[in-house]
């Protein structure tokens, strides 16, 4: 099959990549040219720095020859004669100022282009049927909005289908190898025939559930599938933590160990963390209460989940205060990790966004960051140029050099090597000195580390207090 793809991000060229390798011929366009010039390098190095997924750059180096990387619009107005599908995969953010709404201005942006350059396929007959997928994440209703655009335009000979995005930032190219499920939704037989073609790979598959529903199923099911494990997060955060960070002698990981055995409880999401970050869950939550609040209905839980894990981060924050007596003017602070979870440099909704903003508020004298692969990321969140606040955060090369001449730090990512930092604190870092772990990366040592006289704030657990 021809697919296009609009939208080279995560979703975008992650999906591009791994239909290239099904034997598709992949057209993958985006406006960003520095993005489409990195992807289609053939290096992994440039790959990975704008893109960092496990196994991108391979995938997409093994299958130079099906796919096609490109910013011109004239390339895909030509690949339109030929297209089987399109694969809308644009950013559906959350819109500034109002609780929830979705931003769909890329989407349309790119919609009415498509819609006009569909319009003049093959000098005006529009002989080919072409399906326009929706890969984005969008409000349940959307089939009806995407139908009517391409209406607008005069589009012949078109289907509209809904096929949410269910990958994992991280593991995305083997989620999408090997998804456990494929959602198709459409509203004719004609447009589930394409899709069928397009994953005839997981049609007979015993491991991959193919599931074909109406658009609006589609698009509530990936809603509410984030809003679930969401929720799932809140409440291991904000009801277990905050039971481990009140009661003597209750120990989190003991207390996942006895709720975990319960296979009506089940494992995912049991694990303590300043805050559930990322482009998806929170987003996609405020948008499901959106659409309902939209139609009369009461949308207390899924706001309480939200308000939930702002609290989270909030709280821990403020437990340097409260508990340690810490006095952040004109201290010197660590942050180790900017990435909103380990393995991708994504920093969209990262705790250590409104963590250093708070330090700055409290009058912090210098922010210390290392992260090893998100920096460049969040280094544009924070431009000096822009804001002359944002001149006392630097960038360092290793935890080590981070670290040296802190008053405290602040684990906020999930890395693997984070938990070695018991040992790179004890080299630099002598006691007495606060340690605030956002990702109990250092349970294991947190007993070692108090009886060494290191104060520790850490999720999930009371304050302890240095012994020496
Ligand atoms: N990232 C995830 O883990 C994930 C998972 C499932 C679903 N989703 C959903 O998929 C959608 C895309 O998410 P993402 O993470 O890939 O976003 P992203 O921001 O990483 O990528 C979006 C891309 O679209 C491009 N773009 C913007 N306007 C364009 C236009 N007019 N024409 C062509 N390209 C344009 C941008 O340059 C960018 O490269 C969102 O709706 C998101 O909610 C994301």
């Amino acid at each position: 099959m021809k697919i296009l793809y609009v939208g080279a991000g995560f979703v975008g060229a992650c999906s591009a990549a791994v239909m290239a390798d099904a034997g598709h011929d992949v057209l993958l366009y985006d406006i960003d040219e520095e993005k489409i010039k990195k992807l289609g390098s053939n290096d992994i190095g440039l790959i990975e720095s704008c893109l960092f997924e496990d196994g991108l750059g391979d995938i997409l180096i093994k299958n130079k020859n099906n796919i096609t990387f490109t910013t011109n619009y004239s390339e895909v107005a030509k690949c339109l004669d030929l297209v089987d599908a399109v694969f809308m995969c644009l950013p559906t953010p959350e819109k500034d100022g109002v609780a929830g709404q979705s931003d769909l201005t890329y989407y349309h942006i790119a919609a009415e282009k498509l819609a006009q350059n569909l319009e003049k396929r093959n000098n005006g007959l529009q002989s080919k049927y072409v399906v326009v997928v929706n890969k984005s994440t969008v409000p349940i209703a959307m089939v009806d909005e995407t139908r009517g655009l391409m209406e607008k335009y005069g589009v012949k000979n078109f289907g509209v289908v809904s096929n949410p995005e269910f990958l994992i930032e991280g593991k995305a190219i083997f989620g999408s190898v090997h998804p456990d499920r494929v959602v198709v939704g459409a509203e004719k037989e004609e447009d589930f025939k394409v899709m069928r073609q397009i994953y005839a790979r997981f049609l007979n598959s015993s491991s991959v559930k193919y599931i074909e529903v109406t658009p609006e199923e589609a698009a509530a099911g990936k809603l509410l599938a984030n809003y679930l494990l969401f929720n799932r997060l809140a409440v291991t955060f904000d009801v277990v933590g905050r039971v481990c960070e009140n009661f003597d002698n209750v120990n989190f990981e003991n207390l996942r160990k006895i709720l975990t055995s319960d296979g009506r409880i089940g494992n995912w999401g049991f694990y303590d963390s300043v805050y559930a970050g990322g482009s998806c869950f929170i987003k996609d939550a405020a948008s499901l209460a959106y659409q309902l609040e939209e139609i009369g209905v009461g949308s207390g839980l899924v706001r309480q989940v939200l308000n939930s894990n702002n609290f989270q981060r909030d709280n821990f924050f403020s437990r340097a205060e409260k508990e340690a007596g810490f006095v952040w003017k004109d201290k010197k602070v660590a942050i180790l990790g900017v990435a909103f979870k380990q393995n991708t440099n994504d920093v969209r909704n990262s705790s250590a966004i409104n963590v250093v903003k708070s330090l700055i508020e409290k009058g912090v004298k210098e922010i210390k960051i290392y992260d090893p692969v998100a920096m460049p990321m969040f280094k544009a969140l924070f431009d000096s140029s822009e804001n002359l606040d944002y001149k006392i955060i630097d960038y360092f090369n290793s935890e080590k050099e981070a670290l040296i001449n802190t008053d405290t730090c602040l684990i906020l990512t999930d890395w693997p090597k984070f938990m070695a930092l018991g040992e790179v604190i004890k080299s630099v870092c002598p006691a007495p000195y606060l340690i605030m772990d956002g990702r109990r990366m250092l349970s294991v040592d947190f007993k070692e580390l108090q009886n060494l006289g290191y104060d520790i704030i850490s999720v999930g657990s009371l304050f302890l207090k240095g012994k020496k």
